[in-house]
């Protein structure tokens, strides 16, 4: 018996990098996955892969920035497996940020995908999650920079708002499903994983900036996708049944202490 034999999860942000290396794990693990993505093509292409290998899948065109589009994807999520047991938070958008000169609709453009989009992702999914027979549950990715100082204020600070999402979610609905529901189990349990560098597209190009960041961590590399996947598939699984309201920096041991105390780093 796999962790997820006969689960269903939605993943955000599922077609490319981390998202993607989740799906795959979730999949390989028993799950049915909901890969929703901006990107439908490529959301298309692993849902079809994921069923080759025998899965449950379902590829939606989702921009979590749209109220409606996430309705529709969570309802259609819904139909097609008639359930839903784990919700993975996974689209964030960081960029190019100048404090001094930003505007409104620059503090939106990483802000509103990055912890909106989770909040309407949340809304949408809780009436589903609440109902799964073991209780649902929520992982959020937010990041290293939601944790301390590391630059890019909108985006941290985003990923600093979904902390305190997931910790207000999780005493909101540790119990409280039955007495919306009346009728049990009813819980949902809401974590984050914080991840530090990690090798996707977006350093593409930056091997130079890798290589020097790997410098800083003192496990002595940056993450791969898998090394994220990996914690999420434990916070999502039964494997952590007693676990809510936790962030878990997966993040090579950066935010342990200050490597420069410990290492030459030239
Ligand atoms: N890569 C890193 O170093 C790193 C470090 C810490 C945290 N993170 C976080 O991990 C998550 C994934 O990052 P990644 O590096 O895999 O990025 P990525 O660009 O490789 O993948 C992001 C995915 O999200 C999708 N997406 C973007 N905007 C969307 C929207 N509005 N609606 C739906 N889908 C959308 C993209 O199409 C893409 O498939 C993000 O939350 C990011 O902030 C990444």
């Amino acid at each position: 018996m796999r962790r997820f034999d006969g689960r269903v999860a939605f993943v955000t942000g599922a077609a490319h990098g981390i998202g993607r290396a989740i799906a795959i794990r979730l999949a390989a693990e028993g799950a049915a996955v909901v890969v929703a993505d901006l990107d439908g093509e490529a959301a298309g292409a692993l849902a079809r892969t994921l069923a080759e290998h025998g899965g449950g899948a379902l590829a939606t065109h989702c921009d979590v920035r749209d109220r409606e589009a996430v309705r529709s994807a969570v309802a259609a999520a819904a139909t097609r497996f008639g359930r839903l047991d784990v919700l993975v938070n996974n689209v964030g958008v960081a960029g190019e940020w100048d404090f001094e000169k930003a505007g409104d609709d620059e503090w939106a453009q990483q802000s509103d995908p990055t912890l909106g989009g989770a909040v309407r992702c949340v809304q949408e999914a809780l009436p589903h999650l609440l109902r799964a027979p073991g209780g649902g549950s929520v992982v959020s990715i937010g990041s290293v920079n939601g944790l301390a100082a590391f630059g890019g204020e909108a985006y941290s600070a985003a990923k600093a708002g979904l902390v305190s999402l997931t910790q207000n979610l999780a005493l909101r609905y540790g119990r409280r499903g039955r007495e919306l529901l009346g009728t049990g189990p009813g819980w949902v349990r809401f974590n984050l994983v914080a991840p530090g560098t990690v090798r996707t597209r977006v350093w593409e190009g930056r091997p130079e900036e890798l290589e020097s960041f790997a410098k800083q961590y003192p496990l002595g590399r940056v993450g791969e996708p898998e090394d994220i996947a990996a914690a999420v598939a434990f916070l999502a699984s039964a494997d952590a049944a007693w676990i809510t309201g936790v962030v878990l920096p997966v993040d090579g041991g950066i935010t342990a202490g200050h490597p420069a105390f410990f290492y030459d780093l030239r």
